[in-house]
């Protein structure tokens, strides 16, 4: 099974969540077979997506981030049991944006898995390198890092653990060469792939790339932000992924 997701980050409003859920229930899930297809639509949007996907959609839908405590004075923050109650099914954490802008530390990472972990829902967990860690040729000993820590005391085997590169992701990332991943993939599929669900890709994948990054040993599905901000950019990259499965 390939995992084949998108995160609309901090985008769209109810009006266009809902267009954009509709069109994917629309859609003929034949097309995608063989592809387990997720959606992590800002929280605003939540329980909308939940009530056009309904519960047989095979569609999961995820947050964006959740909090480690339950409840309290955490002014701004939701946790893990109001997503659930939103109707998320996932709660993606490690983003490289959250780590950069908004404190997650790995310490932090790891607070939030293990609530996630707890309250049985499936982390989403990103992790990734800048471009100087990159360059140094110490990709593999940076991701495997934030990942072991990430994953310090949790039953890892609901885990989606994605790979986005920091410099690949965004407007101004570089689109990846297939040269670029293999090491890291092979490390990753290595160490964490009997342990988890599925080990992904996510930076800079678009309709033209997405084939050909499902061809590199160990990468099981993409994370896809830019390119699926779209119903339709999202259904051709999950036509892409199904096809890749029927091919193989
Ligand atoms: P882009 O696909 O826009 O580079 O974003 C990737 C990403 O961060 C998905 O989480």
């Amino acid at each position: 099974m390939l995992w084949v997701g998108t995160s609309w980050k901090m985008n769209g409003t109810l009006a266009s969540a809902r267009d954009y859920a509709e069109k994917l229930v629309g859609a003929d899930a034949s097309q995608w077979s063989g592809v387990q297809p997720f959606i992590i639509p800002p929280a605003t949007a939540l329980s909308e997506v939940r009530r056009v996907l309904g519960e047989d959609s095979g569609i999961l839908l995820g947050a964006q981030n959740a909090h480690w405590e339950d409840s309290g004075a955490w002014t701004g923050e939701l946790s893990v049991p109001q997503v659930a109650d939103a109707g998320a099914e996932l709660v993606e954490v490690g983003h490289s944006e959250r780590r950069q802008y908004f404190g997650d530390t790995d310490e932090v990472v790891n607070r939030k898995v293990r609530s996630i972990v707890a309250h049985g829902l499936r982390p989403v967990l990103c992790v990734g390198e800048p471009g100087e860690v990159f360059e140094e040729g110490r990709t593999v000993e940076f991701i495997t890092g934030q990942a072991d820590s990430a994953l310090e005391g949790v039953d890892p085997s609901g885990v989606v653990l994605a790979y986005e590169p920091i410099w690949a992701i965004g407007e101004h990332g570089r689109e990846p060469r297939r040269d670029d991943l293999v090491r890291a993939f092979d490390a990753l599929h290595d160490r964490y792939a009997d342990h988890v669900t599925a080990v992904i890709y996510g930076g800079s994948v678009n309709r033209g790339n997405a084939s050909g990054l499902l061809e590199i040993p160990g990468v099981e599905g993409l994370f896809v932000g830019r390119a699926a901000w779209s119903a339709e950019g999202y259904l051709e990259i999950l036509a892409i992924a199904g096809e890749w499965v029927r091919r193989h």
